[in-house]
């Protein structure tokens, strides 16, 4: 067993590390008080690979492993959840089924500028009634000739307005259940297809999500990835990647918060010596770096089991539960080193905090990855 990094891993996080702090940290206060989206961020982290990273150099991409990812989202999520969650969804939501199960024709067409971050793309799976029940699909793609009539709306919709690319999740024949469901390509500005409300979050304020309409659009037959029916496995399996990218931003807000936390606990000083000398914090110290070590390992085996071709959903699974409590307890404890300097914004941890909590709701929450989980041990 082999837990050394390789150098052009080490480059990898060196140029994330780098970025982070001249792009991402400078205005990250401002943009989450004011819930703004970081376009000019997200452009440049586009020019610079970071959001099509495993996909194919011929398409575009960096033609890098998942731990390569994995280590670009940590650093990313230590600094800007709402940048790391827009990279995530753009590179294992949709570049990754796009490649693996898209026509040339799609490739060249949507692949192409999405993993070279020219343009954005999102993935439309959850709706006002189907959130972790995700088979209770109502968004519906009726065939009409050459094209497909699309009705229904979306939630939850991460780059929901920034995007000019829509993966979307729909029946196309509701008697079949799970295998009547279907996936499409739609494009931004077709009609019918209307971006609605965006959400007023409690964390992740720079990301944007939203609601989105689907009333009589018309999507070409060609823009459906794969054979009728084959929508809920493509979600699914979809979702098996996505989890390792959002387990990567748990770890990465979990470090985040204990980096702060550590400098901070050598700079503050009580009853006479800091804080760091203090039993009390070091305790903290030590449990807040195991669970983030733990989860790590957990993140970073699921990541390469990926790039062994094995089976890696049961593992992504276990990675995301056990990063995003882990994210959510480190940062609470990151608040609590700090005090009150803790609960203001200047000092980052509280935003660390509240990013924390939607990595164990979103792309499933945890109790649908103890779902996952346990099938896999007993089946
Ligand atoms: N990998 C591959 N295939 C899977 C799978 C997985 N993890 N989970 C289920 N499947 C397959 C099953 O094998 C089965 O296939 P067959 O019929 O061919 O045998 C089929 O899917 C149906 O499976 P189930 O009978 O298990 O379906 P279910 O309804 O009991 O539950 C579930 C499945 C695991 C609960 C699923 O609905 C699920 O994962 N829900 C959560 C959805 C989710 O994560 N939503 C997140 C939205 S995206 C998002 O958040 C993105 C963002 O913006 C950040």
């Amino acid at each position: 067993m082999n837990f050394q990094l390789t150098e052009e891993h080490l480059a990898v996080r060196d140029a994330a590390r780098e970025f982070t702090q001249s792009e991402l940290l400078p205005g990250v206060i401002e943009r989450d008080t004011e819930a703004r989206f970081p376009k000019e961020q997200i452009q440049k982290m586009g020019e610079l690979g970071f959001m099509g990273m495993m996909v194919d150099p011929k398409y575009n991409g960096g033609g890098m492993d998942t731990i390569s990812y994995v280590l670009a989202m940590e650093e990313i999520s230590k600094i800007d959840a709402s940048a790391s969650v827009s990279m995530s969804v753009n590179n294992s939501l949709v570049c990754w089924g796009l490649e693996k199960y898209g026509t040339e024709e799609q490739k060249e067409k949507y692949l192409k500028p999405l993993a070279s971050g020219e343009i954005l793309g999102a993935f439309c799976l959850s709706e006002p009634e189907a959130g972790s029940d995700a088979t209770s699909q109502r968004t519906e793609a009726r065939l009409e000739g050459d094209h497909y009539v699309l009705n229904g709306t979306k939630n939850w919709i991460t780059n929901g307005s920034s995007a000019s690319v829509y993966l979307v999740i729909a029946q196309t024949d509701p008697s079949k259940g799970h295998k009547g469901i279907s996936v499409f390509i739609v494009e931004r500005g077709w009609e019918g297809f209307i971006i609605g409300k965006k959400e007023d979050k409690l964390g992740i304020r720079g990301s944007d999500t939203h609601s989105l309409m689907f009333n009589d659009v018309k999507v070409p037959v060609e823009n459906r990835i794969g054979a009728e029916g084959f929508g809920f496995t493509f979600a699914m399996e979809t979702l098996n990647g996505g989890r390792i990218g959002i387990a990567a931003q748990a770890l990465g807000i979990a470090a985040g918060a204990y980096e702060l936390a550590l400098a901070y606990s050598k700079e503050r000083k009580a009853f006479g010596k800091p804080i760091s000398q203090h039993q009390a914090i070091q305790f903290k110290l030590a449990d807040m770096a195991t669970q983030i070590e733990a989860a790590r390992m957990l993140v970073y085996k699921a990541a390469w089991l990926k790039d062994q071709d094995e089976d890696y959903a049961h593992a992504s699974a276990m990675a995301k539960l056990y990063a995003s409590e882990v994210a959510m307890n480190v940062t609470v404890e990151a608040v609590q080193v700090h005090g009150g300097y803790g609960y203001v914004k200047e000092y980052h941890v509280e935003r660390l905090m509240r990013d924390a909590k939607i990595t164990q709701i979103y792309e499933g929450t945890s109790e649908i990855q103890k779902i996952v989980i346990s099938r896999g041990i007993l089946r």
